[in-house]
């Protein structure tokens, strides 16, 4: 068997690796039999060089292999799986969820924290009172039954290959090579075993890669490695050079869902969460209209649904009412009259997320800070407008000036479309 040495020398010399070579590289990853600085030339070699589409699926399944599968489809049936690359004030999952759901299209998914300046799922889902999104497959597979939706938090004993590669990464600058954000994201998803995944991929200033080609690659190659893993898949392409929807927060983010899902919703916001709908539907076979859409919201379907979700992983009673916001406001105003050129979509993230961990302790969030987006690109604005408003516990300067900061008003300009593709 090919040694690690073997290993790393036919990459230098610009050899592609076996299926076996590059199953020898995760098993080590995932035994511990290669060393910290083995893997580490690995990444960089990977991140140099890129891994080719064979590469990449090998990397991809030996990942998932090092861990827990669940394989819901087999038991299931059809289900499909939502992924969202990252975003600032992006509320799609909370409401395309259970909007599939209540259109009788089962969807699971396991969600992961804040990352950097984008908000995680599992963060904004803690802030309703008692729930808890510790979830075994049995537990899933319970969800689904009842109500055809599930959502927990990514369990340890998934891919735990990638979470010894992913340490290293963020050590050796090697987080933003193509192939090797693919096999991180896709092995922990097909972990679950969906039929079909959806992948929001965010392109724009806010998004994941800044650069709108790295975006593309980023997105075609989620959908073919996860097919020629046996995965069908497709994507939405959704502007992320603003915040998407009302409100950047957590609480907020929830409550705003609970709104949209009664027909009260940001029409940038629905326009995303419809276009994953529709292709969501589509992996397992169905049509969603937007018309099947607006019912399920007109009956107060899709909202409920959210709420029975809530109701079964522990919510407290009267839980839709209790999500405050922190007591502090404060407002950001245009300082000129004119447009909404540009906005700083990474910089709102990144100060929001400061601003909602006082103790800059990463898994200690203030839930109840808050950050309401009142304009939208192009919008023209008069001096003194209210452009934003601030939710905070303290001192609400640092996120004030921030804000304002990331909000350009200049020139008019042609507003980006909320579905790119
Ligand atoms: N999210 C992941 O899970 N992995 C990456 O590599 C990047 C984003
Ligand atoms: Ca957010």
């Amino acid at each position: 068997m090919a040694t690690p040495f073997d290993i790393l020398n036919r990459m230098r010399e610009g050899r592609t690796l076996t299926a076996a070579e590059v199953r020898s590289v995760v098993d080590g990853a995932a035994s511990g039999s290669w060393t910290d600085v083995q893997l580490a030339a690995f990444l960089m070699a990977a991140a140099m060089r890129g891994l080719d589409r064979d590469e990449t699926r090998e990397l991809t399944l030996a990942m998932l292999e090092s861990g827990d599968q669940w394989a819901l489809a087999k038991d299931f049936g059809h289900l499909v799986d939502k992924h969202s690359t990252g975003g600032v004030g992006d509320t799609v999952s909370l409401i395309a969820l259970p909007l599939l759901a209540s259109c009788g299209v089962p969807v699971a998914k396991l969600t992961g924290r804040s990352l950097g300046h984008s908000g995680g799922t599992a963060d904004k889902l803690e802030s309703i009172p008692g729930v808890r999104l510790e979830l075994d497959r049995a537990g899933t597979l319970d969800l689904l039954d009842r109500f055809g939706m599930a959502i927990g938090i990514a369990t340890a004993g998934i891919a735990p290959a990638d979470k010894r590669l992913y340490g290293l990464r963020d050590r050796t600058s090697t987080v933003s090579s193509i192939p090797l954000v693919v096999g991180s994201i896709l092995s922990k998803k097909l972990a679950l075993g969906a039929s079909g995944i959806v992948f929001d991929v965010k392109i724009g200033n806010g998004a994941f890669f800044p650069d709108a080609r790295d975006t593309r690659s980023l997105a075609s190659s989620l959908v073919e490695i996860s097919a020629a893993c046996g995965t069908p898949a497709d994507y939405v392409l959704s502007d992320m050079n603003q915040p998407l929807g009302r409100w950047v927060g957590h609480a907020a983010e929830v409550r705003e869902a609970l709104d949209c899902l009664v027909g009260d919703g940001d029409p940038r916001l629905l326009e995303v969460v419809a276009a994953i709908c529709r292709k969501a539907a589509r992996l397992v076979g169905r049509e969603l209209s937007r018309r099947d859409i607006d019912s399920a919201i007109g009956s107060g379907a899709a909202r409920q649904k959210l709420v029975d979700w809530a109701d079964a992983q522990g919510a407290e009673p009267g839980w839709a009412d209790a999500l405050d916001l922190a007591p502090v406001e404060a407002v950001v105003t245009a300082s000129e009259s004119g447009f909404l050129e540009a906005v700083d979509c990474r910089r709102i993230g990144n100060a929001f997320a400061d601003a909602c961990r006082p103790d800059r302790e990463p898994h200690r969030i203030d839930h109840a800070v808050a950050l309401r987006y009142d304009v939208r690109l192009g919008q023209q604005v008069e001096r003194g407008q209210e452009l934003a408003r601030l939710y905070v516990r303290r001192d609400p300067e640092p996120l004030q000036r921030e804000v304002a900061a990331a909000l350009v008003i200049g020139e008019e300009t042609e507003p980006p479309p909320a579905v790119m593709e």
